[in-house]
């Protein structure tokens, strides 16, 4: 591990305005400098898993983010919740990373999970549901403090930083516990 954390987090947003991703945003911006939180490009560009392209030359777009995935020394997922799951872009990000069998670009990776909604529940039902593919791709996850961010629509100040003191300092606790979990998985 080098001098700085390099942790890739994979956001299941596409949309333009999405708060799960200015939450991510918000939340880099609160790490010390020795925690860089790199959004991953182009989640959305990823062809749809199909079993039958993961030959020898496999999409470009699958190889880059395999690639990029091995590169980071943490992976922090940030889920929006569609009908009390994640999203489609966000599992297909996983399969894509997953495979081909016994290669899979996540093992091993040190993760933690946020989860952000506007209703008052914080997309509890997509970290969970999230939390159930760690256990299969072997991603040991930071467990406390959980992160289920209500009221996401509400959060940010006009400069995009977290305005409320409440869950600024959960993101607080939620990066430095993340930082630990990192440094005692890699050794
Ligand atoms: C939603 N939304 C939603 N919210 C929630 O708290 N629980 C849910 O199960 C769902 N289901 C759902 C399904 C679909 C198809 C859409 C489009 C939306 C609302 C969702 O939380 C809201 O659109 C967020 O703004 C999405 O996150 P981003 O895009 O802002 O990051």
């Amino acid at each position: 591990m080098a001098n700085s954390i390099d942790v890739l987090a994979v956001v299941g947003s596409l949309r333009r305005e999405s708060y799960t991703r200015r939450l991510v945003q918000a939340v880099a911006a609160l790490a010390p400098p020795s925690l860089r939180i790199e959004i991953a490009s182009g989640v959305g560009e990823l062809p749809l898993y199909n079993q039958d392209l993961d030959t020898a030359a496999p999409p470009a777009a699958w190889v880059a983010f395999r690639e990029r995935i091995r590169r980071a020394d943490g992976i922090l997922f940030a889920t929006p919740e569609y009908n009390r799951s994640m999203p489609g872009v966000l599992k297909n990000a996983i399969d894509v990373g997953s495979r081909p069998y016994g290669k899979s670009a996540w093992a091993r990776k040190p993760t933690a999970v946020i989860s952000a909604s506007p209703g008052q529940m914080g997309a509890f039902g997509a970290n969970q549901h999230l939390r159930q593919c760690l256990v299969f791709l072997d991603m040991p996850a930071l467990q406390q403090p959980e992160a289920y961010i209500g009221g996401v629509d509400k959060l940010f100040d006009a400069s995009g930083q977290i305005s409320n003191p409440g869950t600024r300092q959960l993101c607080e606790k939620f990066l430095t516990a993340f930082a630990e979990w990192i440094k005692r998985q890699n050794g």
